[in-house]
C-alpha cells in the first residue's frame, strides 16, 4: 500500500513540526494538520508559527500550500486521509482514579470516536502521542464498536522522540524511528506503508519495527531513562556544592567512560517540559496497576529528586538574601523550560517564581521568546493570586532592565544570549551585595567573583 494522503489530529509541538517535515520530504503526499484550536491553525498558516523552533518556519514554508495544509475542518481531513496520525495531548490526570499519575486519555478517545464516525474504507491509524502501554487495544475496541461496516483499520504505534528546541534537526536526522504493529499480514503491510514514508530520508537500518506493546512502552522508558540521568547528576550537584567538587568536572570525568557517555549530564535547577514528569508518573502508575510497587517506587524517586532540586534552589536564594526576600527585586533570566523554545510547560522557572512570590519577593522576569501573558497565566495556574501578580511581578524586555535595582539575579534558562551578558554593567545596575544564582551553570563562576558578585552556581562548591 502506497500512502498518498495523510492527516494528523493535533497541531501542537509534535503534530505541526512532524507533519511539516514529512510534507517537505515527500512532495507527492498530501499532508493535512487538523486541530480544533482555530488560533493555532491561523498561526500555522501565518509567518508567526505557534511554536518557536529554530529552522521550523523554513520547513513549513517549503511545503505549505503545496502539500502541507492546516485546517480546523477535522472531519474532512479524516475523511480524505489514508493514514491518520493521532498527536493530541496526553496530560496527567488531575482528578479521579489515578489523579496526579495516570495519563488523561480523553483526547485520544475522542479522536478515536471521531475517526470511527467519519471513516469509510481502509485507514491506518498511527499513535504519535505518548500513551500508556496497551492503549492501541483500547483504540481498536473503540474503532470496532463505532465504525460503519465499510470501514477497516490497522492501528500502529509510532512514538515521537524529538526534543523541543532541536525539533527540526531531530526530525531530519533522528537516532531511530520506531514503529510497532500487529504481527499479522494486515499489520505488517501497515508497518511497511509507514516505514516507506520515513525511508524517503532516513536509512532503513534506523527504522525499527517491533510489536505494538514494545513500541508503546519504549517511549515511556526512553523518557524515564533520560529524566533519571538528570536527577542522578542533580543529586550529585548537591554533594559537589558541600564538598567543593565541581559538577562540570565530575560530569566530564564520568562522561568520558564510553559506557556512560557525555550527553545529558548538565546539572540544572531541575528538568521541566511537558514530557518527563508526565511520562515518569505514567510509568509509575502503570507499575502500580500491574502490581509492581518496587518498580513504581524506584521511578517515583526520579520525580521526587527533581522536585527537591527546584525547591532547594529557591531556598538557597532566600537563605542567602538574609532569610527574607519580602519586597526585594529579584531578576529572573529565562522562563522557558529550556533554551530555543517558547514552551513553559512544567518549567522549573514556574516553581522557583511561585515560591519566591509566596515569600513576597518582587520579580522582574525576562525571557527572549516566552509571551508575557504565558508567564502570568502559568503563575496564576500555580496558585499565585492576581493581586500579587499586579504588585510583585514585572515582565521586562531585556536583562538589563530586569537587573536594574535588583538584589539578586536568578538564571533559570540556558539561552545562548545569557552567556555573553555584560556582567560589569549588570553589577553596576544591581544593589550590593549583588547576588547571582545560576541554576544552569552558564555564567563563568570565576569571572562573576572577580567582578564582585556574590555567586552561587549549581553544582559548584566554594
Ligand atoms: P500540544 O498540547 O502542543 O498539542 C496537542 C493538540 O491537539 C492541541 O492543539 C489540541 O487542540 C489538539 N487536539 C486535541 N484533541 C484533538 C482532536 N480530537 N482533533 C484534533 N486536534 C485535537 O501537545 P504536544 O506537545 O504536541 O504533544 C502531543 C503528544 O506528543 C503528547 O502525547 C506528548 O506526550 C507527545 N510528545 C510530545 C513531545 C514534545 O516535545 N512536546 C515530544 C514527544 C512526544
Ligand atoms: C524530551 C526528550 O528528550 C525527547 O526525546 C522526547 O521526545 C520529549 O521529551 P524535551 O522535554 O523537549 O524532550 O527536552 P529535553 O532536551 O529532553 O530537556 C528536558 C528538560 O531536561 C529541560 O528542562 C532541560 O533543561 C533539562 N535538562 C536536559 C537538564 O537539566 N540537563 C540535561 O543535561 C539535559
Amino acid at each position: 500500500m502506497k500512502v498518498t494522503s495523510i492527516c494528523c489530529l493535533g497541531g501542537g509541538y509534535v503534530g505541526g513540526p512532524t507533519m511539516a517535515m514529512i510534507a517537505a520530504k515527500c512532495p507527492d503526499i498530501q499532508v493535512t494538520v487538523a486541530d480544533m484550536n482555530g488560533e493555532r491553525i491561523d498561526a500555522w498558516n501565518s509567518d508567526s508559527l505557534p511554536v518557536y523552533e529554530p529552522g521550523l518556519l523554513a520547513v513549513v514554508a517549503s511545503a505549505r500550500g503545496r502539500n502541507l495544509h492546516f485546517t480546523t475542518d477535522i472531519r474532512s481531513a479524516i475523511s480524505s486521509a489514508e493514514l491518520i496520525f493521532v498527536s493530541v495531548g496526553t496530560p496527567t490526570k488531575s482528578h479521579g482514579i489515578g489523579a496526579g499519575r495516570a495519563a488523561d486519555l480523553r483526547y485520544i478517545e475522542a479522536a478515536a470516536r471521531l475517526i470511527a464516525e467519519v471513516s469509510k474504507g481502509h485507514k491506518i491509524i498511527v499513535e504519535k502521542s505518548t500513551i500508556p502501554v496497551k492503549t492501541a487495544s483500547a483504540i481498536k475496541t473503540i474503532l470496532a464498536a463505532n465504525s460503519s461496516s465499510q470501514a477497516t483499520f490497522e492501528v500502529l504505534s509510532n512514538p515521537e522522540f524529538l526534543a523541543e528546541g532541536t525539533a527540526v534537526a531531530d526530525l531530519e536526522n533522528p537516532d531511530r524511528i520506531l514503529i510497532g504493529g500487529e504481527i499479522t499480514p494486515g499489520g505488517n503491510a501497515a508497518v511497511e506503508a509507514l516505514a516507506a514514508i520515513y525511508a524517503r530520508w532516513i536509512p532503513r537500518d534506523q527504522i525499527l519495527t517491533t510489536n505494538l506493546w514494545s513500541s508503546e512502552l519504549s517511549k515511556l522508558v526512553a523518557n524515564a531513562f533520560l529524566a533519571q540521568r538528570i536527577s542522578s547528576i542533580n543529586s550529585i550537584s548537591a554533594l559537589c556544592e558541600t564538598t567543593g567538587a565541581d559538577i562540570g568536572e565530575v560530569a566530564r570525568a564520568i562522561g568520558m567512560d564510553s559506557r556512560i557517555g557525555p550527553k545529558f549530564l548538565n546539572a540544572s535547577v531541575g528538568f521541566g517540559g511537558s514530557c518527563f514528569q508526565k511520562d515518569l508518573l505514567n510509568l509509575v502508575y502503570l507499575c502500580e496497576s500491574f502490581h509492581l510497587p518496587h518498580v513504581a517506587e524506584y521511578w517515583r524517586q526520579v520525580v521526587h529528586l527533581n522536585d527537591w532540586q527546584k525547591s532547594r534552589f529557591t531556598e538557597k536564594i532566600v537563605r542567602a538574601l538574609f532569610n527574607t526576600v519580602i519586597g526585594k527585586r529579584i531578576a529572573i533570566l529565562g522562563f522557558a523550560f529550556k533554551k530555543d523554545t517558547n514552551d513553559t510547560r512544567e518549567s522549573p522557572a514556574i516553581y522557583v517564581c511561585r515560591d519566591l512570590l509566596r515569600e513576597h519577593a518582587c520579580l522582574a522576569i525576562y525571557d527572549p521568546h516566552v509571551d508575557p501573558n504565558t508567564i502570568r497565566r502559568d503563575l496564576m495556574h500555580a496558585g499565585i493570586p492576581k493581586d500579587l501578580l499586579t504588585t510583585n511581578l514585572e515582565i521586562c524586555s531585556d536583562p538589563y532592565t530586569a537587573t536594574t535595582g535588583a538584589h539578586a539575579l536568578a538564571m533559570l534558562t540556558e539561552w545562548d544570549e545569557f552567556r555573553t551578558l555584560d556582567l560589569p554593567r549588570i553589577y553596576d545596575l544591581m544593589l550590593k551585595p549583588a547576588f547571582v544564582f545560576d541554576g544552569r551553570a552558564v555564567l563563568p563562576t570565576h569571572t562573576l567573583k572577580t567582578h564582585g558578585f556574590d555567586a552561587f552556581v549549581i553544582g559548584k562548591g566554594d
